[in-house]
């Protein structure tokens, strides 16, 4: 870059978010997503001053009282109660991050009317998913979109990052049970369609590396980020899981039949979910079904097709910053170093 080019992006950037140190607000810092990016935000203590906002429910939780107890400054507030509250709460913040759960992004809505209210100067919504088109190929994507386009309507800064599958969820399960420890649903053989379709997964402890370098460039605003670990099909991510353990995975072949199958599949648990919006288990087949859909027929979780939305790739804008890669990741999950997504987590 030429240095007349860069002076102009780093005073866009002191303009933008000022000189100092960015105060930063997390939603969902006791979460899976939420507690990558606290890790990396307060390794960087130069950079950021990291509060919580969490819900009150939760206050008297382990993990709430885990976060005072490390000095973090939390707010409590519901995020769908009354706006004024959380416009006073949300003054004076720089960068707002929502790492909320899957199944609550609507629940961004008012936080969104508070943000611009507030004068927040980047809003980050709860992405970080896989890249797929809006517009009825994932539910889940079309949830976030409701989130991205009431940003978008309010004229609210923002940054859109997604991340792929976590490596955490993506390895298969071996027959000696040697990685089940660290496996959510075991056993987990399955190949999709073939298994060849080219995905981006990212471990799930980079997530919050990356965000930090994004949310402090002024290159990232108002822009969609995808950010990586690794491009890998089905069959390349079992093959190196059997290189690396020297066990042979009993594959578990998911017909072709299933671009149908998972279309069925998810209709069949969409107008359960119409009936009763609050139908978790119908929510989650969906979501599952979608992904399947997503990944592995459509093939739309690449670079290539990012690009082609319009993303911005975090491996070229941060070369110097070189997340884990699969193979890496499964050497540590062979040694019995990976924890398990959600393990404490009781799912009703
Ligand atoms: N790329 C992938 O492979 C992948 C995998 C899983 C999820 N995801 C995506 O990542 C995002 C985050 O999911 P996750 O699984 O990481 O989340 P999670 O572990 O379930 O954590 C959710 C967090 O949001 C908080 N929260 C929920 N409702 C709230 C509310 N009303 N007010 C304040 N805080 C609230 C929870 O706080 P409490 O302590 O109060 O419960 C918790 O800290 C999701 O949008 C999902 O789409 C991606």
């Amino acid at each position: 870059m030429d240095s007349r080019r860069h002076r102009e992006i780093i005073s866009y950037f002191h303009d933008t978010i000022g000189d100092g140190k960015q105060r930063v607000l997390l939603l969902g810092a006791t979460g899976e997503t939420g507690g990558s990016i606290l890790r990396a935000l307060l390794e960087d203590p130069d950079s950021f001053d990291v509060e919580a906002l969490v819900r009150p429910a939760s206050k008297d939780k382990p993990q709430v009282k885990a976060l005072a107890d490390r000095g973090i400054k939390t707010h409590l507030a519901d995020i769908e109660g009354p706006i004024d509250g959380l416009v006073d709460i949300l003054a004076g913040v720089d960068v707002l991050i929502s790492a909320i759960d899957a199944m609550s992004q609507l629940a961004q809505i008012k936080l969104v009317t508070a943000a611009k209210e507030a004068g927040v100067k980047r809003f980050v919504p709860c992405a970080f998913t896989t890249v797929a088109p809006a517009g009825g190929v994932m539910m889940l994507r079309d949830t976030k979109e409701e989130v991205y386009q009431h940003i978008r309507k309010l004229y609210l800064p923002y940054t859109v990052i997604d991340v792929g599958y976590w490596y955490q969820l993506s390895f298969p399960t071996l027959p000696s049970g040697r990685v089940d420890y660290a496996c959510m649903l075991k056993p987990k053989v399955e190949i999709h369609n073939g298994g060849s379709m080219p995905n981006i997964v990212t471990d799930e402890r980079d997530i919050g590396s990356f965000v930090a370098l994004i949310i402090k460039d002024p290159r990232t605003l108002n822009k969609y980020v995808v950010a990586y670990g690794d491009v890998l099909s089905e069959n390349e991510i079992f093959e190196i899981m059997e290189e690396l353990s020297g066990e042979k995975i009993e594959r578990k072949f998911v017909s072709l039949s299933l671009p149908t199958r998972s279309r069925l599949h998810a209709q069949k648990n969409a107008a359960v979910l119409k009936a009763d919006p609050n139908n978790r288990l119908a929510r989650i087949g969906v979501f599952r079904e979608d992904y399947h859909y997503s990944k592995y027929v459509r093939g739309d979780n690449t670079p290539k097709y990012a690009t082609y939305l319009g993303y911005f790739d975090a491996r070229a804008l941060y070369p110097d910053f070189k997340p884990k890669e699969f193979r890496a990741f499964a050497r540590e999950l062979l040694d019995g170093k990976i924890e398990q997504p959600y393990k404490d987590r009781v799912f009703a």
